[in-house]
């Protein structure tokens, strides 16, 4: 009953930001986003009669305490497999987790994964991304690869709020996102506190809503068509509409630091001297930077430039969450 999973993160090009039903995860709003090659989790994961309490080891340091979304997981497979036992995880990420890097996504996606083919599910892609979502919404996008949708879904039961594949990774492979680690701080609010706090508070979250399909028809559209500068203008427009929304909530949420307001006026400056880049920030202060490969050596040059940049990495469209047979212990 052992089983690894490997799944890159997800950056979404239009976001989620508010659940309307907490428990199942059910978002108020859909959201689409790119699965990215380059910032991934590997999960190996047992269940043994062996094991005499749940053990979770992420990026080798043992979590001490009750990690709720990740046993919360484990306890639906186990009652969906009819089993008892305990489980041992180790997870490994390529990237800092909990910064506002989609390290949930990978790693709930690679956990679900992991865990329902160690307990012998085999569950189809959608079923399995309806499984992810009630683990952390945003990782449902990460079963499949390339550009993906999370359809918000209308029954209560949430079995129509699943994900599916826009279009592979080989359909748009020169398209690019730089992600810049401006910090590796652990953030203050997570995104769920966080969004469930918008949605209480936000005086501006009906217009979000308002506005949110019209960004998810253009952005699925522009993708279709490959049309670079539509979907890049309104990734970036929907991403300060959900930034607006937190720095708009009670208590506010803000998320950037300097060096995020640094990259954001720099990006915004190329673009005008026609170096087409756009970009993109989730619920942290790392900024993605939306652009074509061509331009990629150009842009890591100006980067350079930027004293609060810490590291970048690179993404092209990925993967979506597979198994693999290397097991971390
Ligand atoms: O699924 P969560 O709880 O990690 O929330 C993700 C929220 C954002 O990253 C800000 C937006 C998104 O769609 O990924």
């Amino acid at each position: 009953m052992k089983a690894t999973a490997i799944a890159n993160a997800n950056i979404a090009l239009v976001k989620y930001w508010g659940k309307r039903d907490e428990k199942s995860i059910l978002p108020y709003n859909g959201s689409i986003s790119m699965t990215c090659n380059g910032l991934f989790t590997i999960t190996t994961l047992e269940f043994s009669k062996e094991y005499k309490k749940d053990r979770i080891v992420i990026n080798d340091e043992e979590l001490r305490k009750d990690e709720k979304d990740i046993m919360g997981q484990i306890e639906r497979i186990r009652k969906m497999a009819g089993i008892r036992e305990k489980t041992k995880i180790v997870s490994e990420s390529n990237f800092p987790v909990a910064a506002g890097l989609a390290s949930s996504a990978s790693g709930l996606a690679a956990l679900t994964l992991a865990a329902t083919k160690a307990v012998g599910l085999n569950l189809n892609q959608k079923e399995l991304s309806v499984l992810t979502r009630r683990g952390s919404g945003s990782a449902c996008r990460s079963i499949f690869g390339g550009f993906v949708e999370w359809l918000r879904g209308e029954k209560e039961d949430g079995s129509d709020s699943y994900t599916k594949q826009i279009v592979d990774k080989n359909y748009w492979p020169d398209f690019r996102m730089i992600t810049t680690i401006v910090t590796e701080i652990k953030k203050k609010v997570g995104s769920r506190a966080g969004m469930a706090q918008t949605v209480e508070t936000c005086p501006y979250y009906e217009s979000w809503l308002k506005t949110v399909n019209q960004d998810l028809d253009i952005i699925r559209e522009g993708i279709l068509k490959r049309d670079f500068r539509t979907v890049g203008l309104q990734a970036e427009y929907n991403c300060l509409k959900m930034h607006a929304l937190m720095m708009t909530t009670n208590p506010p949420i803000i998320y950037w630091i300097p060096a995020t307001m640094e990259i954001i006026q720099n990006v915004i400056a190329w673009r005008e001297k026609g170096l087409e880049c756009y970009f993109t920030i989730d619920a942290g202060p790392q900024v993605k930077i939306i652009c074509l490969e061509k331009d990629i050596p150009k842009i890591k040059g100006k980067l350079k430039n930027i004293k609060g940049i810490k590291k970048i990495i690179v993404c092209k469209p990925g993967d979506g969450t597979k198994i693999i047979n290397k097991h971390l212990f």
